[in-house]
């Protein structure tokens, strides 16, 4: 899986860690979440371009400044991935949030898209997924889908925090040219489409939903 790149980062294992955990509340889950998509954020941004901007003043002489040459899109997958947003809105404050709303079908686990707010024409040149589990692929596969059919052309990445070893084989053997910025990978996907040991349902311990 050559492209997927599971941090190794130790701020990032030691957070998941604390995530994982069953007595772990709400509100920590929301900020390790954010933690963690900014620790990894900096892992999926590290190739992006650079453009030559106008020559600025330092208060000391003239200098050749820089800004990101790609438009950046954002695309959360709801709800989950919101918890994403605000930590890469940060980084990348330029851009674009464009949201689409993909649920599991509780039985067949099949991807049902519900919402999707992307504009009727492509307005970004790359695009990083925001999906804080990959468990069988079949959202993640969805999510390509619809962006590729949209018309991006450049690669598209994702940032992960946990993802079943699983769910990442099968997204790549769909689509080999996607990159995955995980946290960690687990090797068990129970009957249910959980990740185990996983961290349980994201939405409900991200937004305290029974
Ligand atoms: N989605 C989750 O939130 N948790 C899992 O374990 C699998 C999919």
């Amino acid at each position: 899986m050559s492209h997927v790149y599971a941090s190794s980062h130790p701020l990032v294992a030691h957070k998941i860690s604390i995530l994982r955990n069953k007595n772990t509340k709400s509100k920590q889950i929301r900020e390790l979440m954010h933690e963690i998509g900014q620790l990894l954020a900096y892992e999926a941004t590290a190739d992006l371009s650079l453009k030559t901007a106008e020559p600025q003043q330092s208060p000391l002489r003239t200098y050749s400044s820089v800004e990101l040459a790609p438009k950046i899109g954002l695309v959360p997958i709801l709800r989950s991935g919101i918890s994403f947003v605000n930590a890469l809105q940060e980084l990348i404050p330029t851009a674009r949030i464009l949201h689409l709303g993909i649920f599991r079908e509780k039985i067949s686990l099949q991807p049902v898209e519900y919402y999707n707010k992307l504009p009727s024409e492509p307005n970004v040149d790359q695009v990083i997924v925001l999906e804080p589990m990959i468990a069988t692929g079949g959202t993640a596969i969805a999510a390509v889908s619809i962006l590729k059919d949209w018309g991006i052309k450049s690669k598209i990445k994702f940032i992960t925090a946990v993802a079943s070893r699983q769910g990442l084989n099968n997204l790549h053997k769909k689509y080999p040219d996607v990159e995955v910025f995980v946290g960690v990978i687990d090797e068990i996907l129970d009957d249910h489409g959980y990740i185990v040991p996983g961290l349980g349902d994201a939405g409900d311990r991200l937004f305290d939903t029974p």
